[in-house]
């Protein structure tokens, strides 16, 4: 499928399956390699990243443990407002090398939190494998060790990617078509 229409507007194709599978496969061989001995502990971030951490986990070929964890917002009663609670983690993480999966990493702030939190609870070493990273948008400090694809900074749909809750099925990722839009 070339073009997509979700929730009224139409979105192109940007980047196929195949190119994603083969960009998956370049992160699997680096983990493999790096953290060969450490027995990570992936944690994928839900919803956003269940179809990278399916396809990046049948790729891993080392020594590994998977489990899944929410980010939920809520008001804080600090002065920075807005908290982001992890949610879902039963793991002991003490001391472990922790990878966390993300669909997209976008500002940076959901990636800033969870890490944040995973250094509170103990993690020795976290690393941050994501499928979409926009350098563009990218406002924190956390290093992005394993960014499978590097794109600038539109709005994207697909592969676990919503758009109001729909397109996370799609097999590809799409863009916005401004010129259908324009029409
Ligand atoms: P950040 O905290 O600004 O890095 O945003 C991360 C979250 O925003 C991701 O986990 C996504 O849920 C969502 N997001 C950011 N950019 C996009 C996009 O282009 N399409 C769909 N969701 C996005
Ligand atoms: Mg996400």
């Amino acid at each position: 499928m070339s073009k997509v229409v979700i929730n009224g507007h139409t979105f192109k194709i940007k980047i196929g399956a195949s190119e994603i599978n083969k960009a998956v496969g370049d992160v699997a061989r680096q983990i493999n390699s790096q953290l060969k001995d450490k027995k990570p502990l992936f944690l994928a971030v839900l919803n956003g990243s269940f179809m990278f951490a399916a396809d990046l986990m049948k790729k891993i070929k080392i020594d590994c443990e998977i489990s899944f964890v929410k980010v939920a917002s809520y008001e804080g009663t600090s002065s920075t407002g807005k908290m982001k609670q992890l949610i879902g983690l039963n793991e002991d993480i003490k001391g472990r090398t922790v990878v966390i999966v993300e669909d997209i990493v976008d500002t940076g702030t959901t990636i800033e939190n969870v890490w944040e939190q995973l250094k509170e609870l103990g993690a020795s070493e976290i690393k941050v494998a994501t499928l979409l990273f926009k350098p563009e948008a990218y406002t924190k400090t956390v290093p992005i060790e394993y960014a499978a694809i590097v794109v600038p900074n539109d709005f994207l749909v697909g592969y676990g990617l919503d758009y109001n809750g729909l397109g996370r099925n799609l097999e590809d990722i799409y863009v916005l078509d401004y010129v259908e839009e324009k029409k």
